[in-house]
């Protein structure tokens, strides 16, 4: 009876055209590099070439970034047959033989489309072709779809979301699949069947806790969309990550320490690391944040457990985030426009309800290594006492000895 159920069901899938995501393709956060937060609309082909060049000689590739992504404004025309073609002015040799020298690299490609009928730059986007589109993707070797939601009036997102995923799908070539969607209709909700990350916010602007009103859209500063995350760490996992945005590390509208606390708590709250700065000029403190191992490892860390803010106090806050082997990250955030006194006691009960780890340094004695000085700080048998500059972070990981 139960072997007659399986056959049977087997075969229902296969008479309805089974369709899924690219199972296994982001087991961490993916890691990369998008053109949009410095480049916006001025993308050609010279440049991501410049910029995978870049990525291999300064150890960017080698720290983990992985993906190389064109976003809006590469589009050319459709050809007569409805197909998308590239800017003949800015890609003159075209996407493949772009993404074929990406990949001689070691690195990956990634392309822009959205669900709407024009992108948010007024782009021919995908509305009506999506087959044909990922056909074309699939077909230039394309590995990672960013996917926006502009002019889609009328459209059901989870639905117009899933149509671009069995496209994708049934073109046959392994796509990473983001959902830009700004967290408009809780993709956070039915966004892990889809895809393998989704944006829970609007866009992010360069500045630490700023609003930037556009009338009927804001841009946000990274402490703003740290704030927008709450409540939305349970929905995050292996293969389906929460996107709070690409990074403005190096981008100039933040201090060095800044940026620092903003590629900390990306790390933190296991967000995508996508870099968004001219990656073929930028400063050595810079480049020593974005390629910071073991902030990475902690953002890499195979459980996939996003952290969390255990406690709030005078713009001070305390974040955990469980890793593997027993091990925690640690990291206290200053808020404030003034240096900050962190003062914890390891003996305050940390019980992560998701995860189900009790940090029970009380009993269990972990040493804690500082993840920017790289230096020792001792053990937990002693409170921490250290001091913050302002917009800053000390982050730790812990490990039991
Ligand atoms: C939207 C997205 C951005 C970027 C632009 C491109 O605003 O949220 O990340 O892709 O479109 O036009």
């Amino acid at each position: 009876m139960k072997r007659s159920l399986i056959v049977l069901m087997v075969l229902l899938t296969g008479l309805s055209g089974f369709s899924q995501k690219f199972e296994g393709l982001a087991p961490t956060p993916p890691m990369g590099w998008n053109s949009w937060n410095k480049f916006a609309c001025d993308v050609n082909e010279k440049m991501l070439m410049e910029v995978a060049d870049a990525m291999v000689a300064n150890g960017m590739r080698d720290a983990g970034y992985e993906y190389i992504v064109v976003d809006d404004c590469w589009h050319g025309e459709r050809d007569s047959l409805g197909f998308i073609q590239a800017s003949p002015e800015h890609f003159p040799n075209g996407i493949k033989a772009l993404t074929d020298y990406i990949h001689s690299k070691g690195l990956k490609f990634g392309i822009y489309s959205c669900a709407g009928n024009t992108t948010c730059a007024g782009k021919p986007a995908s509305r009506g072709h999506q087959y044909q589109d990922a056909l074309q993707y699939a077909k230039w070797g394309v590995d990672y779809l960013k996917y926006d939601w502009c002019d889609t009036e009328g459209l059901n997102a989870e639905a117009a979301y899933t149509t671009m995923r069995d496209a994708l799908y049934a073109a046959g070539r392994p796509i990473v699949f983001s959902l830009c969607e700004w967290g408009d209709n809780d993709p956070w909700k039915w966004g892990a069947n889809v895809g393998h990350l989704w944006r829970t916010t609007g866009d992010i602007y360069d500045c630490f806790d700023c609003e930037v009103n556009h009338g009927t859209w804001s841009s946000w500063g990274v402490m703003k969309i740290l704030d927008m995350q709450d409540g939305l760490r349970q929905y995050a996992g292996p293969d389906h990550w929460n996107d709070p945005d690409m990074m403005e590390v190096g981008n100039g509208g933040m201090t060095q320490n800044e940026d620092r606390a903003h590629f900390s708590m990306w790390c933190m709250i296991a967000a995508p690391l996508i870099a968004g700065n001219d990656v073929r000029d930028m400063s050595k403190e810079t480049l020593e944040i974005l390629t910071n191992q073991d902030a990475i490892a902690v953002n890499q860390d195979k459980l996939g457990i996003q952290g969390f803010k255990f406690a709030e106090k005078d713009s001070l806050e305390t974040w955990f985030k469980p890793l593997e082997d027993g091990d925690w990250a640690v990291c206290f955030l200053n808020r404030s426009s003034k240096v900050a006194n962190v003062d914890f006691d390891w003996n305050t009960k940390v019980y992560d309800e998701l995860s189900k780890r009790d940090l029970n340094a009380g009993e269990t004695v972990y040493s804690l290594f500082n993840v920017w000085t790289k230096k020792n700080e001792g053990t937990t048998k002693k409170a921490i006492n250290a001091k913050i500059p302002s917009h800053d972070v000390l982050m730790l990981r812990i490990s039991s000895m």
